[in-house]
């Protein structure tokens, strides 16, 4: 290995996500255009991966290629209106056909398992089924859409037990109504309507779209549901894109917490999306994505998991499980995506009208942009509406950046009597104040 440490360190910033992730379910959608480009291998790695480190995979594939390259062979034109195709009998054939195959294709693709691949001893079973309860889309504008239709019901009680034991579930664009028909659905519609049968965690669409840009030609990496919705009505997206933004958005007002739009281009963009702080696509979030909150008892496993490392190399006081839980309430936390990415602790030493922070901890995924002073502004507003007149902090490594945010050098002295009998002699912590 030629850099073992940087593995380690790798390895050790991912297990955040794999704690926050176990036993949730995520909805992955693609359009036939990933089996097209050859993708589908690669991303049966990764999807197994997902499925080892325990969360429950819903897949649902397109075929809107594979359903043309059909017509095609039969020498048939698509009939389309308002960019739905019309699906006739001949249209409904090609869509079996291509589902059918690509079935095929997706479970050979996670039945690999040579050695020395990523896929061995996967043993992945992928179940499907008539899942997927369809109603016509019905006459528009007076035009019959025929056996267009659209997603009604999943069965998710059938779904859940299959998850819960370890299967893979794969859902086509195709849905069945109680007359016994067949209906063609789209890729997009039958994935919301998993998601929010299921009650997923997340929405991942893998797209042939690149990451998307707004009006002004900013990327949009992050946004809520609510500002997704004025990106849709500024028009500025792409067809395409905007069908999948639509779609994404879609979920999360139903209710998915997360929904994310990533190119299939870059190479593990579903585990970069997933694994890493900033990812490689578009999040849509039902809430406000990053928030600044008040820590409640649900917390104490991320905060001991964001301490600990430093409590480690001596840079945090060793603090435990029990005091954490006991002392959960003095603490306030940024949380981003499931996971903790910041925290603080403000200790009230009312008598002398003082309050200490401490254990001001950002990860070192994310220092530097700004979270260790939002931390400390939300502790100053705290002990100021509590009705301090001064903050200090005891820091052995991180003195400079407090003096640089209105603190000064004091001594044991200033401090409240009771924390000057606490105080470190080992630790030699220097003393600093500030004046709210
Ligand atoms: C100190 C800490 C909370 C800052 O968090 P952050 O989110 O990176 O802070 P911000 O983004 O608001 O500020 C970043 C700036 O602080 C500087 N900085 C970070 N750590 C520093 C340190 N130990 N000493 C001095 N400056 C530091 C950065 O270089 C950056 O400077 P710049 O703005 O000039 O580029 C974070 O580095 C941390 O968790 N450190 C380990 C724990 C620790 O020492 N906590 C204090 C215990 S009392």
């Amino acid at each position: 290995m030629e850099n073992p440490t940087q593995f380690v360190e790798w390895l050790r910033s991912v297990a955040p996500y794999i704690h926050a992730f176990r036993g949730k379910t995520f909805v992955i959608a693609f359009p036939g255009e990933l089996v097209m480009a050859g993708a589908l291998p690669v991303l049966a790695h990764d999807l197994s991966l997902l499925h080892a480190l325990g969360i429950k995979v819903v897949i649902v594939h397109g075929s809107r290629p594979q359903v043309e390259e059909q017509l095609a062979l039969r020498k048939v034109e698509t009939r389309f209106h308002q960019g739905l195709r019309i699906t006739d009998a001949i249209a409904l054939e090609c869509a079996k056909e291509a589902a059918g195959e690509l079935r095929l294709d997706i479970e050979a693709a996670f039945s690999q398992g040579l050695p020395n691949t990523p896929m061995a001893n996967a043993a992945i079973r992928v179940i499907s089924g008539n899942f997927v309860v369809a109603r016509p889309m019905g006459i528009i504008d007076g035009v019959d859409l025929e056996h267009t239709g659209v997603a009604r019901k999943i069965a998710f009680e059938a779904i859940q037990p299959i998850l819960n034991n370890g299967g893979l579930v794969l859902l086509s664009p195709l849905g069945f109504s109680p007359t016994g028909e067949v209906f063609n659905l789209t890729m997009e519609d039958v994935a919301v309507a998993a998601a929010n049968a299921l009650r997923a965690d997340k929405l991942i669409f893998i797209t042939e779209t690149p990451l998307m840009t707004d009006a002004g030609g900013t990327e949009i990496r992050e946004v809520s549901a609510h500002q997704a919705s004025a990106v849709l009505a500024s028009g500025c997206l792409r067809a395409d894109a905007s069908f999948y933004f639509e779609h994404a958005t879609k979920a999360c007002k139903a209710g998915v917490p997360r929904a994310h739009i990533v190119p299939f281009s870059t190479d593990g963009s579903v585990l970069l999306e997933v694994f890493t702080h900033d990812g490689v696509g578009t999040m849509i979030s039902a809430q406000n994505l990053e928030s600044l909150r008040e820590a409640s008892i649900e917390d104490v496993g991320g905060v001991l998991r964001l301490i600990e490392p430093l409590e480690t190399d001596g840079t945090l006081v060793k603090r435990g499980r029990e005091l954490i839980e006991r002392e959960i309430d003095y603490f306030s936390v940024i949380e981003h995506d499931g996971v903790i990415f910041g925290c603080a602790a403000l200790y009230p030493f009312p008598a002398e009208k003082m309050a200490e922070m401490a254990c001001l901890t950002v990860s070192p995924d994310s220092q530097a942009q700004g979270d260790g002073e939002r931390l400390l502004n939300h502790l100053e507003n705290r002990a100021r509406a509590a009705g301090f007149k001064k903050l200090f902090v005891l820091t052995t490594r991180a003195a400079h950046w407090f003096l640089k945010r209105g603190f000064v050098n004091a001594s044991l002295d200033d401090l409240p009597k009771d924390r000057q009998n606490m105080y470190n002699w080992q630790r030699k912590s220097l003393v600093l104040i500030k004046k709210l």
